[in-house]
């Protein structure tokens, strides 16, 4: 497949919300493959395991025929070069997101010059929605079931029964 077609969508997805969903979706429309890439060495300490994320986003990929799941560790650049990729997918909720966004495709691109960096901007109706948020919301009772797949509903249900 060539290079151009295939984009990588890398993130921490801990968990993965509707807004990734969303994204996944839109990129399963744009591009031949889409590789969702899950990190394994995440500095934020996650609160699922890079084995739980993974078998979350296995299923919600699962409508997607075009769509694959992985973890790396290191460079997004390295793991970029690894799978023959050259472009990266992320999401813009809003302008204070572009920023970090900005520095991120930039020092990516002088890592790997042919790396091209693609931002699809969420849709309106999740740009306030985030993994930590969602997190915060569930782990203190709140309702959580409009904002993420079933499947992490209930993961994130069982996770904060056992905290
Ligand atoms: O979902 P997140 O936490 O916003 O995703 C951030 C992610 C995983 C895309 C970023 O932290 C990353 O690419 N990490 C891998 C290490 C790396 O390449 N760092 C240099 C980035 S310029």
């Amino acid at each position: 497949m060539p290079a151009q077609k295939i984009v990588i969508y890398p993130g921490s997805f801990d968990p993965p919300t509707n807004g990734h969903l969303d994204l996944i979706e839109r990129a399963s429309k744009a591009f031949a493959h889409v590789v969702v890439a899950t990190l394994r060495n995440d500095s934020k300490r996650p609160l699922f395991t890079v084995a739980e994320r993974l078998e979350m986003l296995r299923e919600v990929v699962e409508p997607f025929g075009n769509v694959s799941v992985d973890s790396f560790e290191g460079l997004l650049v390295d793991y970029a070069r690894s799978r023959g990729a050259k472009l990266i997918l992320r999401g813009i909720r809003a302008i204070s997101d572009y920023e970090y966004e900005l520095q991120m495709a930039l020092m990516n691109r002088k890592l790997y010059p042919e790396l091209e960096t693609i931002f699809i901007p969420a849709a309106e109706s999740y740009s306030y929605l985030s993994s930590r948020l969602v997190k915060e919301v569930s782990a203190l009772g709140g309702e959580i079931d409009d904002v993420v797949p079933p499947t992490v509903a209930r993961r994130l249900r069982e996770k904060h029964s056992k905290l």
